[in-house]
């Protein structure tokens, strides 16, 4: 916190030298950042600059990543790590949890003793975040959560927290499965599914889950065969799948909770002779929306793709931006997010897709 005591004598030294001075224009240090500013990643919004950026004086982030696991997340590290710049006013540390929770716990308290202006955690979980966020608290040093969410009986353990809404992603999902089978009029058919779910208690597996849930109770002549974990990965997704196809040998639909699942569970899916997408023996859909999952649309191997959005850099920087303001900020905060499927000119879209 020094670097908060130090801001505020600069800036009152600055105030009383320009009102001695009656200068009308802006010091410097206060001035627009310089326009070669690192630009955020993909098609969103630049990131919000540190107000003292100029003066060498950064913002200290401390990044508690969830690892490395998809397409999304190396997207959503590209985020950070070309927002959290030191030509934008910050230095960020950043640290790959490896998707482990003690891990990420390790890095929030190596964290504090760094003692960094602000704590960013990715959570690989929702569960047992109390003790180190209390710990956070009491070292004085705000958290925001970003992408997944903790569930902590006190809210005043974070600031905000930005992402997707992943209830209503699953939702999307089954009402757009929902209306593919009624326009291949199988609407009133049997239809047998399987999930291939991302790591147990995130929020994305949670959601996602619950989500599509909603939308199974809704149809009685959806029958989920059984769930499993692919822990987010194309390797995992792929064994899912393959004792999935050994298990049952009617499976009509599979629900990937991430895109890369779903890429290992098409090659699954052709190696056991069978084939998939619009045209195929078995519908495969998914969530995130990366790059390859559009190249595997056009491929006619995936049917469609739920978007969550990973671009969240920027975003955490307007939120700190607003801390450092002595601004509120809204707690919880959603990013809009659309789907994509067959249906759409997949090209074009692709060629404009920031990840
Ligand atoms: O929490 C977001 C999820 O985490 C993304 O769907 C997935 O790809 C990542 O691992």
């Amino acid at each position: 916190m020094k670097r908060k005591v130090l801001s505020a004598i600069l800036i009152a030294a600055m105030t009383l030298s320009l009102a001695a001075c009656g200068s009308k224009e802006a010091p410097a240090d206060t001035a627009a950042p310089a326009e070669d500013a690192a630009p955020a990643a993909g098609d969103e919004e630049e990131p919000a600059p540190a107000g003292d950026a100029g003066s060498g004086d950064l913002i200290t982030v401390g990044y508690a990543q969830v690892g490395a696991e998809s397409d999304w997340r190396t997207a959503n590290t590209e985020s950070f790590k070309s927002t959290f710049t030191e030509e934008n006013g910050y230095k960020l540390i950043f640290d790959d949890a490896q998707q482990k929770q003690e891990n990420q716990i390790k890095a929030i308290r190596s964290f504090i003793q760094q003692e960094v202006d602000y704590i960013v955690v990715a959570p690989v979980v929702e569960t047992g975040w109390e003790t180190v966020l209390e710990e956070a608290k009491e070292a004085g040093i705000p958290v925001i959560l970003s992408d997944r969410m903790m569930d902590v009986s006190d809210d005043s353990l974070f600031e905000a927290w930005v992402g997707g809404n992943f209830v209503k992603e699953g939702e999307t999902c089954g009402d757009w499965l929902a209306e593919y089978l009624e326009a291949a009029g199988r609407g009133e058919e049997e239809i047998n599914m399987v999930t291939i779910q991302g790591t147990i208690g995130a929020s994305a597996q949670v959601g996602r889950t619950e989500g599509m849930a909603n939308k199974l109770a809704e149809h009685s002549n959806w029958k989920m065969l059984e769930m499993q974990s692919g822990e987010f990965t194309q390797a995992k997704g792929q064994e899912v799948m393959e004792s999935f196809l050994k298990s049952y040998d009617d499976i009509d639909v599979v629900i990937c909770e991430n895109d890369n699942e779903a890429f290992g569970a098409i090659d699954a899916i052709k190696a056991a002779g069978k084939t998939c997408g619009p045209d195929g023996d078995i519908i495969v859909v998914s969530f995130d929306s990366v790059k390859a999952a559009f190249e595997s649309m056009i491929a006619g191997d995936l049917n469609a793709t739920f978007e969550c959005n990973p671009l969240h850099g920027p975003r955490v920087a307007e939120i700190i931006q607003k801390l450092e303001a002595g601004e509120t900020v809204d707690k919880i905060q959603y990013v809009d997010e659309a789907y994509f499927d067959t249906s759409m000119d997949l090209e074009a879209i692709l060629a404009e897709r920031a990840y």
